[in-house]
C-alpha cells in the first residue's frame, strides 16, 4: 500500500515513517469515505496528482476515482538561504529537526494549520450535488483531494518529528469534525457551513487566502521541513484561490448581464448584487479573525524565535530589517468610547501586518469584479468590509463597528446588520438557484460559464465520467 504514495522524502528508506503511516493511512481512507465528497466516490474524475516538485512537471493529469487518489508527501526544493534570516537567531543554521525548546509551539502551529485542511473537505461534502457545471464539479473535487493532501503534509511532519504525541495529534485530525457540537475543528471559520456554491467561492476566495498567508509565513520558518512542506502546498493552493476569485467573478458577471438587460436577477434565478455583497461581508470578516489578535504575544514569540516570518520575509526586497525590534505598528483603537492611536511593538503586531497584506490581496479581486460591473454599465460597486467590522478576535472585538469601520451603538448596529450580513431569506434565495448541471459544456443560469477548462482541455471536456 505504501509503495503507491508519491513522495520525495525517502519514504521507502524510512521504516519509522512507514510504520506510522501503515497505521494512519486506513483511518484516513475511512475518514475520506465518511466525510469526503458524498455521492461521487465511484465516478472517474479528471484530476491532477502531485508527483514531484520540479517547476514544469510536478503533476500528472488523468481520470481517477477519488478513493484511489494518490495522496503524496513533498518538500519543496531547499531555500537559497541555509541559515535563519529573521528574529533573534539570525545567522544560525536552519533546523533540520525540531529544537526541544520550541517543540510545543511548533506542534501547535502544525496542528492548527493541519486541522483546517480536513475541515474544508468536510464542510464541502454535499456541494457536488448542486455543481453548476462539470468544470466546477471537477474543480471542487480537485480542491478536496488537495486539501486532504495538505493534511498528509502536516501529518508527515507530526509523524516524523514529534514522536508519540505527534502520532496522537495525527489521529485527532481525523476525529474532529467541521461544525461538530462536541468536537469541532480548532478555528471557528472552519466550522462555518458551506451550503451553497456562492459560499464555496467565498471560502476559496477568502478562507483559502487566509491559508495562503499563513502558509507563506510558515514557509519562512527556521524549521526547514515545515518551511518546505508549506512552500509546496502553496503550489496547489494557487489554483484553489483562482477558483474562488473567478467563481465570484462569474456570479457577478451573470448578475451584471441580467441587470444590463433590465431583468431582475432574482426573478431570473440569479443572485442579486446586494446578496453577493452580504456574502462578501460575511466571509471576509470571518477571515479577518483567522489572523488572530493584532496585538499578540504569541505572534512576537513566533517571530522572535524564527518559527514564523512575515509574508515575503526572505525575498530580500521587502524588509530591510529582519529583527523588527525598533518599529511600531500604529492602530486606531477605541478606548473608553473614544478613538485613540495605539502603538504596538512590531513583533507583537505580526498578525496585524499579515492581515493588512491579506486585505491588499483581496482588493485585487474586488477590482476585477468591479471591472465586470463597469464593463456591463452597472453603476453599483462591490466593496470589502472594514477590518473592524464583525470581529470576534483582536483589538476590535469589544466594540461595535459599522461596515465602513465607524463606531456604532447597539441599536443602530441591530437596525443595519440585516443590510450587511445575509439573512435566512438571503441564504434561501441562493439555495433556490442551486440546480445541478452535469452536461459537458453547459452551465446553470445563475453563473456565467467558466472561461477555462483544466489541464489544457476545453471547458466542454467531459471532466467527470459517471459510473
Ligand atoms: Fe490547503
Ligand atoms: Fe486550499
Amino acid at each position: 500500500m505504501l509503495d503507491t504514495i508519491p513522495n520525495n522524502v525517502n519514504l521507502d528508506q524510512n521504516p519509522k515513517l512507514q510504520r506510522a503511516l501503515l497505521h494512519w493511512h486506513p483511518k484516513f481512507l475511512d475518514w475520506w469515505k465518511e466525510v469526503g465528497p458524498e455521492g461521487f466516490q465511484q465516478d472517474q474524475i479528471y484530476l491532477r496528482t502531485a508527483i514531484g516538485v520540479s517547476a514544469g512537471d510536478w503533476a500528472i493529469y488523468d481520470y481517477v476515482k477519488m478513493p484511489d487518489y494518490r495522496w503524496g508527501i513533498f518538500l519543496a526544493n531547499p531555500r537559497k538561504q541555509d541559515s535563519i534570516y529573521f528574529g533573534d537567531k539570525i545567522g544560525e543554521k536552519l533546523w533540520p529537526q525540531v529544537p526541544g525548546e520550541f517543540r510545543k509551539e511548533l506542534r501547535r502551529l502544525i496542528v492548527t494549520q493541519g486541522d483546517t485542511e480536513p475541515a474544508s473537505v468536510e464542510a464541502q461534502r454535499l456541494l457536488g450535488k448542486t455543481a453548476p457545471s462539470l468544470v466546477d464539479l471537477r474543480n471542487l473535487f480537485q480542491i478536496n483531494v488537495e486539501e486532504a493532501r495538505h493534511l498528509w503534509a502536516m501529518v508527515y511532519l507530526l509523524h516524523s518529528y514529534f514522536g508519540a504525541d505527534g502520532r496522537d495529534e495525527a489521529e485527532e485530525m481525523l476525529v474532529r469534525r467541521s461544525g461538530h457540537e462536541d468536537h469541532p475543528r480548532i478555528l471557528q471559520a472552519f466550522n462555518k457551513p458551506i451550503d451553497d456554491w456562492l459560499a464555496f467561492f467565498c471560502f476559496t476566495m477568502f478562507t483559502d487566502r487566509d491559508g495562503k498567508f499563513q502558509l507563506a509565513a510558515l514557509a519562512e520558518s527556521a524549521f526547514d521541513p515545515l518551511a518546505r512542506s508549506t512552500m509546496f502546498m502553496l503550489t496547489e493552493e494557487a489554483f484553489h484561490l483562482s477558483v474562488g476569485d473567478t467563481g465570484i467573478q462569474r456570479v457577478v458577471r451573470r448578475t451584471a448581464e441580467l441587470m444590463q438587460e433590465g431583468a431582475d436577477p432574482e426573478k431570473a434565478g440569479a443572485i442579486p448584487l446586494a446578496v453577493i455583497q452580504k456574502y462578501i461581508n460575511e466571509w471576509a470578516s470571518a477571515c479577518y479573525d483567522l489572523f488572530g489578535g493584532e496585538d499578540s504575544s504569541n505572534a512576537a514569540t513566533y517571530f522572535g524565535t524564527g518559527l514564523k516570518g512575515r509574508f515575503q520575509e526572505g525575498d530580500g526586497k521587502r524588509f530591510p530589517d529582519h529583527l523588527a525590534l525598533d518599529d511600531v505598528y500604529t492602530a486606531d483603537v477605541v478606548e473608553q468610547g473614544k478613538w485613540t492611536k495605539r502603538e504596538i511593538p512590531m513583533r507583537r503586531a505580526m498578525n496585524a501586518c499579515l492581515l493588512d497584506d491579506f486585505i491588499t490581496d483581496l482588493h485585487r479581486g474586488l477590482k476585477r469584479w468591479n471591472k465586470v460591473l463597469e464593463d456591463a454599465g452597472v453603476t453599483e460597486r462591490l466593496t470589502l468590509p472594514n477590518k473592524r467590522f464583525n470581529r470576534n478576535v483582536g483589538i476590535y472585538a469589544d466594540s461595535l463597528f459599522a461596515i465602513d469601520g465607524e463606531m456604532i451603538g447597539q441599536a443602530a448596529f441591530d437596525k443595519q446588520i440585516g443590510d450587511w450580513l445575509p439573512s435566512r431569506e438571503d441564504y434561501d434565495l441562493v439555495q433556490r438557484s442551486m440546480v445541478p448541471v452535469f452536461e459537458p459544456g453547459k452551465v446553470a443560469g445563475w453563473i456565467a460559464p467558466p472561461t477555462r477548462g483544466f489541464g489544457n482541455n476545453p471547458t466542454g471536456f467531459e471532466y467527470v465520467l459517471f459510473h
